[in-house]
């Protein structure tokens, strides 16, 4: 893919529907009683690997446009998966089936591409097994994992990590136990799937860092309507601010406190941005206008990580064009997420002449140097190319984003959306 650095971005967009919230929307729906319809479902790679593991579980699920119907099975009525469950370079689809499955009355096998064979399982696997589940990974930790179904208990547990994933794996296994389960957390990540439980009937309640599951009888199905994805929506955030003359309003995007560190970020930074609130539903959203600004450099750790932990690349690129340094820490998890993040944001912003050194668990950027066009690698990681794709619209000369094709694991009409708003 070939970029030019581009004229002003104008105009009104939609970004792609939120990840998080398909996911477990089809999740939820297949364990459900009844009909959930899905709108504005977001049809990327990582979604549909979702889709379709549940279908191999006899759960069925149509889809038409941009709406999925999913007609749920109840709490017990998954089938045994005639063949191996594939979730594709899907984290959130492989930790957090690793908990569903646990409890059911038949034999699973999860596996995933070379990137999902890669990441850690174990902190899935360990606390799973103290709930009485049987998991087996490949070397202890990766997948393959084989699930034998079986009967769990309540426990309770500290996560090692901040992790919604993690989390969101025992809260679906503890559905499913003898007794509560208690999670503590070491910081608030996203609660998509506490919230939405609860919509469908279940008792999932959470004070301050501690979450308290009772098991369910039964889940009830529910009509969903996905906002915009916030991490989607942060790619042209940068932009917006990065180009000269830009100025962008994007529509119904999701603002669950839980997700908008970014927006706390940029704003510490200098940016203009508006924020014009909808009705809230389950999950808030609202509208959000930005404008071309002067960016200063900012520090970004502790609490905020969780609450902008995908959106991490693309504000190293929002530094590379902040007057002053830009300290990113707190965030040794980017080493395990689609790629290496902290290691391959470090290597692209260097191809641009950005100032940046890679730490231990984050990274320093000294912005305000000239960033210039150059052939980027995208690690085959959507996060990745994306943000090496908004810096070439802001860089002189042109560049290259090699292997962008994994886009389309969150956000299949990027580019269109891209040349919607040059275009005017
Ligand atoms: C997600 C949680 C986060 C995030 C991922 C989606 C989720 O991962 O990075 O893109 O939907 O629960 P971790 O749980 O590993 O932090």
């Amino acid at each position: 893919m070939e970029l030019k650095a581009s004229k002003a971005l104008q105009g009104t967009i939609d970004v792609a529907p939120d990840k998080s919230i398909s996911h477990r929307a089809v999740m939820m729906g297949s364990i459900a009683k009844g009909t959930t319809e899905i709108d504005n479902f977001l049809m990327g790679e990582d979604c549909l690997s979702t889709i379709e593991c549940f279908r191999k579980m006899g759960v069925p699920i149509e889809m038409r446009g941009s709406r999925v119907t999913v007609t749920g099975r109840g709490l017990r009525g998954l089938q045994e998966p005639r063949e191996l469950l594939y979730t594709g370079n899907s984290g959130t689809t492989t930790r957090l089936l690793c908990g569903l499955l646990a409890p059911q009355n038949f034999t699973s096998v999860l596996d995933g591409d070379a990137s999902i064979r890669k990441r850690p399982m174990n902190r899935v696997i360990h606390p799973l097994q103290e709930m009485g589940a049987k998991l087996s990974g490949r070397d202890g930790s990766f997948t393959p994992i084989t699930i034998t179904g079986t009967a769990l208990k309540g426990i309770e547990y500290t996560l090692p990590v901040a992790s919604a994933q993690l989390k969101s794996a025992l809260i679906l296994a503890g559905l499913y136990a003898e007794g509560d389960t208690v999670i503590l957390e070491p910081k608030p990540s996203r609660n998509h799937t506490e919230l939405m439980i609860n919509g469908f009937g279940g008792a999932i309640s959470t004070e301050i860092n501690r979450i308290t599951v009772k098991p369910a009888e039964e889940l009830y199905g529910h009509k969903i309507v996905v906002p915009g994805d916030i991490s989607s929506a942060a790619f042209f955030l940068v932009a917006g601010l990065i180009v000269p003359g830009s100025e962008i309003r994007i529509k119904n995007v999701g603002l669950n406190p839980t997700r908008t560190g970014i927006l706390d970020v940029l704003k510490a930074m200098g940016a203009s941005i508006t924020i014009e609130e909808n009705k809230h539903n389950i999950e808030p959203s609202g509208d959000l206008i930005v404008k071309h600004s002067v960016l200063r450099g900012t520090e970004i750790g502790g609490d905020l990580i969780p609450r902008l932990i995908d959106e991490l690349p693309i504000l190293a690129v929002a530094a590379a064009f902040a007057e002053g340094t830009t300290v990113i820490k707190d965030a040794e998890e980017l080493k395990v997420k689609e790629s290496n993040r902290i290691d391959a944001m470090e290597k692209e912003l260097q191809k641009a002449g950005v100032d940046v050194a890679a730490t231990e668990d984050g990274m320093i950027v000294r912005g305000g140097r000239p960033v210039h066009g150059a052939i980027f690698e995208s690690y085959h990681d959507h996060r990745i190319a994306m943000s090496m794709a908004v810096l070439a619209l802001a860089a002189e000369g042109d560049s290259q984003i090699r292997n962008h094709q994994c886009i389309s694991i969150s956000y299949p009409g990027f580019f269109d959306t891209i040349s919607s708003l040059q275009n005017r």
